[in-house]
Order: C-alpha cells, then structure tokens, then sequence
C-alpha cells in the first residue's frame, strides 16, 4: 500500500497525541495510546453492547462493543461485506439485532426505534444517494425536518397558526444549513440535475438542518472526485466543530479516515478486530493483513 499520510495528517495526529498528553500529565485524559478509555470517562453518545445480527447463515456483525464519545469523528472501516452498514442500519433501527444492546444517550434499546430516531437526536445518510431528485434543493433540506415538526399532515393542509409558524421555521433552518453547506447557489436548482459530490452535499445539509447529536454518514465520500471528497471532508469537520455534533463515519478512504478522525473502529467478516486512534490502526497487524495490505484506489491525502 502506498502510505497515504500526508505532512498534513501526520501533523493532525501529532497534535491530537500531544493534547492528549498534555491532558493526562495534568491529570485529565489517558494517553492517546489507552485512548479506548476516552470515551468511557463521560457518558457515550452512542455505546453498542455485545451487538450481533445475521442473515440466515451469514453473520453481519458479531458480538461488537463500540463506544463513541461527545463530539468525536469516529470512522468504521474494513473491507466490503464486513458489517458496516448494517452496524449503521443497527443504530438507526432499520435492522433489529439478535442480541445486544444499543444506548443513545441515557436510553438503552434491544431494537432502536427508527420512528423516535429524530426525537433522539439521530440523523443519517445512505450509502446510495437517497434525495427527492424532482424537488429543489432547499425542498430536500427542508425535509430534514419533516421527523420534527408537531404540527400533522392536516394541519399543515389547513395552515394552522402552528403549521405556519413550523414552516417559517423550518426554511430558516435549512436557508442556514444550506448556507453552512456553500449551496447557495444550488438551493433553487432540481437536486437530481446537479453533480453527484453536490448531491451528497445537499444530503448532508438534509441530515444537519435538524442538528443532530449524532450524526452517522455511510460512505458520504463515495465516488465523488478528489477535490469533493476535501470539500466534504472539511464541511463534516465543519459540522462538528461548530455544532458540535458527534459522527459516526463509514469511509474506505484511508486518508480520509486518518486525517479526519479521533478514532477508528475496524470490522472484517462481523467482528471488529481493532479500535483506537488513526495511527494505532494504521500499524496494527491484523488490520494490515485483513484491509490496509490490500491496494486500495482513489485514496486522499486529506489537507483539511
Ligand atoms: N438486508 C440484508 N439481507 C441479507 N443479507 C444482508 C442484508 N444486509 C446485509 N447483509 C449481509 O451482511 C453482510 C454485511 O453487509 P454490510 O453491512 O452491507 O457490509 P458493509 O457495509 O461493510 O459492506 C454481508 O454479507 C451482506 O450480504
Ligand atoms: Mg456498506
């Protein structure tokens, strides 16, 4: 494999090992090397307890813990078939574990229910573009919303005080998500004529309109150009720098991952066989042999 890190990435992770020591000599944080503990000091966002899943004969995901902590980027990887998404799929409640259990917060589910999923403070994007290719950009952000409003599909036919007032709101939200986003001037286009990295740009906006605490992205970077992917990659660090949302990120790009995130979790054939700081995982052995031996195209060297 070529080495991906750049200058750039390398001096990320410096920093990061460095704050982290700072924190543990005066006493707070461990050492970036113990760094699984991190999240464990604060109640996790997100925690998964001995979650496994299969489908008929096959396991998609076995007896996984996974803890992610208050603000941190926190990127899944390994090879296609390992589970990914259907972690994903877990948390967001499409898919019910055969056992396990998944907390969001202080709650603590057996099946995460998909219809409280807003209400919980989740959002999403699919792994497949899922936008309203017909409506207008800022129609789709708008629809971000939709999981939120209190105001029902008959109040908002008879414009209720509430559903106009709902309303009003909502296009504020999206007309600033859009803004963060830099879709300005995409946001009365048709979002099916726009360029794909546009596209996946406007389904992150969709996904922070309602300001998620937890934001899970499968493979957003996916098959877009080089020069998207850095875009992309800034506007997710973005979104948590200046929200503070927490993110769960599923990418194959490993200069992506190792620039962006604080930790890396790797699945292969449903079980994960490593979890810690970028550079932990970069130089673990069994990770080397299952997924970063194998040559991978359209890597990034991610200057963010
Ligand atoms: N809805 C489903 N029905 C049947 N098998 C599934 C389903 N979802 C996932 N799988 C299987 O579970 C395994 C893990 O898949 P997936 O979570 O999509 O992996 P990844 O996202 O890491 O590529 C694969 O073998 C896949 O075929
Ligand atoms: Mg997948």
């Amino acid at each position: 494999m070529r080495v991906m890190a750049t200058a750039g990435n390398e001096a990320l992770i410096a920093t990061r090992a460095r704050a982290t020591e700072a924190a543990r000599q005066a006493g707070g944080a461990p050492a970036a090397a113990d760094s699984a503990r991190v999240a464990d000091t604060g109640v996790p966002v997100l925690a998964l307890q001995g979650i496994s899943l299969s489908f008929g004969g096959v396991t998609a995901l076995e007896r996984i813990d996974l803890s992610v902590a208050k603000g941190e980027i926190r990127a899944i990887i390994g090879p296609n078939g390992a589970g990914k998404s259907s972690l994903l799929n877990v948390v967001s409640g499409l898919y019910r574990p055969d056992q396990g259990m998944v907390r969001l917060g202080s709650e603590r589910f057996t099946h995460v229910p998909a219809v409280r999923l807003a209400a919980l403070g989740v959002a999403r994007t699919f792994q497949n573009l899922a936008l309203f290719k017909g409506l207008r950009v800022l129609d789709n952000v708008v629809m971000g919303l939709v999981a939120r409003r209190r105001s029902g599909f008959v109040r908002q036919i008879l414009s209720t005080p509430l559903a106009r007032r709902e309303e009003i709101e909502a296009c504020a939200a999206a007309e600033e998500a859009i803004a963060f986003l830099h879709l300005d001037a995409v946001k009365h286009q048709l979002a099916g004529g726009l360029p794909y990295g546009i596209q996946k740009r406007v389904e992150l906006a969709r996904a922070l309109v309602a300001r998620p605490q937890l934001l899970l992205l499968d493979e957003p970077f996916a098959g877009v150009t080089v020069g998207e992917k850095q875009e992309l990659a800034t506007h997710v660090r973005n979104a948590r720098d200046a929200y503070g949302t927490t993110i769960v990120l599923i990418e194959h790009d490993i200069g992506i991952v190792m620039g962006l995130s604080d930790r890396v979790a790797v699945l292969d054939y449903g079980r994960k066989i490593a979890d810690g700081v970028p550079a932990e995982v970069r130089s673990d052995q069994a990770v080397i042999d299952a997924y970063l031996g194998v040559a991978h195209e359209g890597e990034t060297e991610l200057v963010i």
